[in-house]
């Protein structure tokens, strides 16, 4: 075993969390990809809660060597931040490193953020609001700075100076609002050098050694599948790709490297923002998903939006992704249903569907196509064999296989690391 990639299915919030954490103790290395601080999973370090967003789960593995790879875009005071928070609970992080080719999230990303979603009123997007897109724009125009720069102060200066030059004329002519000054922004940036110079590296190079050598490389997704830039419901999507494709352009590795491909998928649906969401429930099932589910979010306390399980998602995501193996969270939240609908299809104006239409329009009119299984009443949560689950239980569980023409290898029945039932 060597490459190794967890995605979410979904729309993120699937329990990847819980699984890399699993998975972690006999991780050489563990790698992000893509996205910057707008994942959110909680840890917990020496018997307290953290919620991080930028560094991935496995960090608190310090046998793995943790990286933050060149497809993410990082904001240093939030990984700064996020170091000394581990730092102080008594936390080795001389395992974290991150790449030379990531992008920097700069202070004017994070303002842009803010001010392009406040432009775009009611069809806000509803983004994390902390600079992520703008970040990736500039990348995409080539006006990006990267971690690497900052190994030489000289190119530093003179791309800021550049950079800010187009940034400011933005936000003066644009937006109406404060230019940002360029000595002051140049300062702050010294202070951050100094600390991350000696977590740079070249990590293609790491990387693909280690996956020679056979060690253990866990590439951690976060976001998941319907909020890929290209397979989402664009534009209410992140500005990255969630996938295993991801993996191979995010990470700099070969698709022949990625031995196992595993897609989280939550027993139900959630989103979190705005967008499309099929079988969005609106009554009690909903209510009582939530509640049980604890489904707010992990900074925010946000209420999460809350629906059956939609078999196209997870259809779309083994496609795109090539899964490997299905990890099934939650499934014990769904214990006492008498019923349990799971989405098929879609019916769009009298015709069905069993992919997801790239016109958004058509995902709004789409009205979710359930087969209708019978619940459960038993709790489930103790529960460490297959063999012990409900039959109705294992039938929803053999649906989902089905649909998604997928195995489904570990059954999470709760948050514990031990509560995994494990299907050879
Ligand atoms: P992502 O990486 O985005 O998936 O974040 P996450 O893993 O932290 O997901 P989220 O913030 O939604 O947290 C999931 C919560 O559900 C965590 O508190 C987990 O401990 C918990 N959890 C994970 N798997 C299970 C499960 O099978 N059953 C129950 N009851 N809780 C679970």
């Amino acid at each position: 075993m060597s490459g190794y990639v967890v995605v979410g299915t979904q729309w993120g919030d699937e329990g990847k969390g819980k699984i890399v954490d699993v998975l972690g103790e006999k991780v050489d290395y563990v790698v992000r990809f893509q996205g910057g601080n707008n994942a959110g999973h909680t840890v917990i370090a020496n018997g307290e809660k953290t919620v991080l967003h930028l560094l991935p789960s496995g960090v608190l593995h310090k046998q793995a060597k943790c990286i933050i790879g060149p497809g993410v875009v990082v904001d240093p005071f939030v990984l700064l931040e996020e170091i000394k928070v581990l730092e102080d609970r008594g936390i080795d992080t001389s395992h974290i490193f991150l790449s030379d080719c990531a992008h920097l999230i700069m202070p004017y990303h994070i303002k842009l953020d803010e001010l392009q979603e406040e432009r775009k009123g009611d069809k806000k997007i509803g983004t994390t609001k902390r600079g992520i897109g703008p970040c990736y724009a500039d990348k995409y125009t080539r006006i990006g700075i990267r971690v690497g720069d900052l190994v030489d102060w000289n190119i530093f200066k003179e791309k800021l100076a550049d950079t800010l030059a187009i940034k400011n004329e933005q936000i003066v002519k644009l937006y109406d609002k404060e230019p940002y000054e360029y000595d002051e922004l140049l300062e702050k940036f010294r202070d951050v050098r100094e600390k991350l110079l000696p977590r740079i590296i070249d990590s293609v190079v790491e990387v693909n050694k280690a996956l020679d050598e056979h060690k253990f490389v866990l590439f951690e997704g976060a976001q998941a599948a319907m909020l890929d830039i290209n397979y989402g419901t664009y534009p209410y999507v992140t500005s990255s790709s969630p996938t295993s494709a991801g993996v191979c352009e995010g990470a700099g590795v070969s698709p022949k490297k990625l031995d196992r491909i595993v897609g989280i998928v939550k027993a139900y649906s959630t989103r979190v923002g705005e967008g499309p969401f099929v079988t969005e429930l609106f009554d009690e099932d909903g209510e009582t998903i939530r509640n049980k589910g604890n489904e707010f979010g992990a900074t925010t306390g946000r209420p999460r939006r809350c629906g059956w399980l939609d078999m196209n998602v997870v259809r779309h995501a083994a496609i795109i992704n090539g899964l490997t193996d299905l990890v099934i969270t939650k499934i014990d939240i769904l214990s006492g249903f008498k019923k349990l609908p799971i989405c098929v299809g879609y019916d769009i104006d009298g015709v069905m569907y069993e992919s997801i239409p790239a016109s958004l329009e058509k995902v709004y009119r789409a009205k979710p196509v359930y087969e209708v299984l019978d619940g459960w009443d038993e709790d489930i949560s103790t529960v460490r064999s297959y063999e012990e689950l409900p039959e109705n239980c294992k039938k929803y569980l053999k649906r989902i296989e089905e649909l998604a023409k997928t195995r489904i290898s570990i059954v999470s029945v709760g948050p514990d690391r031990t509560h995994n039932i494990y299907i050879n």
